[in-house]
């Protein structure tokens, strides 16, 4: 099967550099980061900084590495970390949380992702010899596990005001935050106006073949930019990576709405299909996830999509999940759907 007849579903984080990307990183202008010097990195900081609303920003080499040189600037060792029972950072960076960054986390299970803001009030406890102290909360927009889900500049708000009130601060992973500001029609500042740092990722949605930016205030940079290096993740003429994430910033996030457009179609398409369980109130941004009947073997569905070129992820026993991005296409979708009803059918 050639690469042109896959229809690669598994995640965003597939997509290609476009040709203009590949060209920007052969004329960009370079120098060495670690020592400031790089001007296409400067440039994209400062990019980053302004459309986030904020004063600064870091390019790192990952999402993970965002989120850990992240908890690290914003927490001393031994501190207490609040975030969602099922959030990327609690399932799947490796225990970094506590591992390197040597803090406690703290998970509190939601509904749909969102903590809501009086279940945090009632895990907090008075200060004592005994607890660890609170510094942190953490958010994540989109929400991954819960299906690109938006975590509404509302509720980020009302998370924000317990966080004042208790003197915590308040952390983004807005890995996908881009995707959340388009499908609601609203500027990206109305979600990070509420947050004191944040960090969102280029090479998703956005296309970008590596980074992720950690954003905030100057001295949290200046924090993060040291936990940056201790992690291994200063570089040099980082202007190669930091070229696509430029033209990401000016050219591709307006262009999620074909993703989300797409996605939509797919959970519509796939709500019709027999043994399928999906609520299309949850499919809100790139992503799609569905349960099937528990008489399918969801291993072996996934199987057979593989061998019709339809690569798709088991995200729990019979949950599978499809995402959308710039390498898919309107019929990719109708081919799709057409080879899960036909694999169906004949369960
Ligand atoms: C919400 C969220 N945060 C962080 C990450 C980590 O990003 P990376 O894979 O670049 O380390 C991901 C990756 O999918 C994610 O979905």
């Amino acid at each position: 099967m050639s690469d042109k007849e896959i229809i690669d579903l598994r995640s965003d984080t597939v997509t290609l550099p476009t040709g203009e990307m590949l060209e920007a990183i052969k004329h960009a202008k370079l120098g060495d980061d670690v020592y400031g010097e790089d001007a296409t990195v400067n440039k994209l900081q400062e990019m980053a900084a302004e459309k986030m609303g904020k004063e600064a920003a870091l390019l790192v080499t990952s999402g993970t590495q965002a989120n850990l040189t992240s908890l690290m600037s914003n927490c001393k060792r031994g501190e207490q970390v609040f975030l969602e029972a099922e959030s990327h950072v609690y399932w799947y960076e490796v225990g970094g949380v506590s591992a390197i960054a040597g803090l406690l986390p703290w998970p509190i299970k939601s509904e749909s992702g969102a903590i809501e803001p009086e279940q945090i009030e009632a895990q907090l406890r008075p200060k004592g010899v005994s607890f660890p102290d609170p510094t942190l909360i953490c958010v994540e927009n989109t929400h991954n596990r819960y299906g690109g889900k938006i975590i509404s500049p509302t509720h980020v708000k009302a998370v924000s005001e317990v966080a004042k009130k208790y003197s915590l601060k308040l952390y983004m992973d807005g890995a996908r935050i881009f995707n959340a500001a388009v499908a609601l029609n609203v500027d990206v500042k109305e979600f990070t106006k509420h947050v004191d740092n944040l960090m969102f990722c280029l090479s998703k949605g956005l296309s970008c073949p590596v980074g992720s930016l950690v954003v905030g205030d100057q001295a949290y940079i200046e924090r993060a930019r040291k936990n940056r290096k201790v992690l291994g993740g200063g570089m040099r003429q980082a202007g190669i990576i930091a070229a696509p994430g430029i033209i990401a910033l000016e050219k591709m996030i307006d262009r999620l709405r074909e993703d989300h457009a797409n996605a939509r179609l797919l959970g519509e398409k796939i709500a019709k299909i027999k043994g399928v369980k999906i609520n299309l109130k949850d499919v809100q941004t790139n992503m799609v996830t569905f349960d099937l009947d528990p008489s399918i073997d969801c291993e072996l569905f996934l199987i057979k999509l593989k061998q019709n070129g339809i690569f798709a992820l088991a995200q729990a026993k019979n949950r599978v999940r499809m995402v959308t991005h710039r390498g898919i296409e309107r019929q990719d979708i109708e081919k799709a759907t057409g080879a899960i009803e036909r694999i169906l059918s004949k369960n």
